[in-house]
């Protein structure tokens, strides 16, 4: 390992609370004393985030799901490059809101093969690894219905608007991806309360980066 901070990233399908509890674990290590860097993809840098808005509009779904799988990775090349690596060799840690595994599951789902996905990781990756992964596994029914709660009016985008078998297809994907790397992964039950999710994953990050993380007090939770 070249770096000292800790990368952390978190995967889940839609509705998951993915989002919300990244936010939360982030408080919790500050309040630890750790330095933390939160980003997410695709996205995280200018060039990043450009393409991440032509991947969600649907703007890039004609080209098929390898050139998909190849903007996600070009995303992904420049956000380790520019921020997520030199963070790291600060000190700092990095919580990233999606990261390979969602490749692996949404692009290899739709038929973008191993070997490819192996060699885009490579391109993109140089070598990094995340430390730790979470991955927030939830019904797909459930995830979707809160999905839509989130989203009120607003359209659903380009892969939240797939259908419900494709999403069922991306969980077990997750679940299968996750059972295959134990060390790096651990699967939390996101079908719990909020604060019953943030203290198994507080409880996770602790045992296996050793970072010890104080219990919540009452009412000091972020929303
Ligand atoms: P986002 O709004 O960040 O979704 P969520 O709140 O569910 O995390 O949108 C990211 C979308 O892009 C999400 O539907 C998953 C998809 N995605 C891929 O298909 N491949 C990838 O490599 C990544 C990072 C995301």
């Amino acid at each position: 390992m070249d770096h000292k901070g800790f990368f952390l990233t978190f995967e889940g399908g839609e509705g998951s609370g993915k989002s919300t509890q990244l936010r939360r674990l982030a408080k919790r290590m500050q309040q630890a004393g750790r330095k933390v860097r939160v980003t997410r993809e695709p996205g995280g840098t200018p060039a990043a985030e450009a393409l991440r808005a032509a991947l969600l509009s649907g703007e890039a779904k004609a080209l098929g799901p390898l050139a998909e799988a190849c903007l996600f990775a070009s995303a992904r090349a420049d956000h380790v490059r520019q921020l997520i690596r030199p963070a790291l060799r600060q000190g700092q840690d990095v919580l990233c809101d999606r990261f390979i595994d969602s490749t692996r599951a949404y692009q290899g789902g739709a038929g973008v093969t191993d070997e490819q996905l192996e060699l885009l990781e490579e391109i993109a990756l140089a070598g990094l690894r995340p430390n730790l992964t979470l991955l927030l596994d939830l019904d797909v029914e459930e995830g979707m219905a809160r999905a839509d709660a989130r989203r009120q009016s607003g359209r659903p985008d380009r892969f939240e608007a797939d259908r419900m078998k494709d999403h069922e297809k991306r969980r077990q994907a997750f679940l299968r991806i996750a059972r295959g790397e134990p060390d790096r992964f651990a699967i939390i039950d996101a079908s719990l309360s909020a604060d019953a999710v943030e203290e198994a994953i507080a409880t996770v990050v602790s045992e296996r980066l050793g970072i010890a993380l104080s219990a919540e007090r009452k009412g000091a939770a972020a929303p």
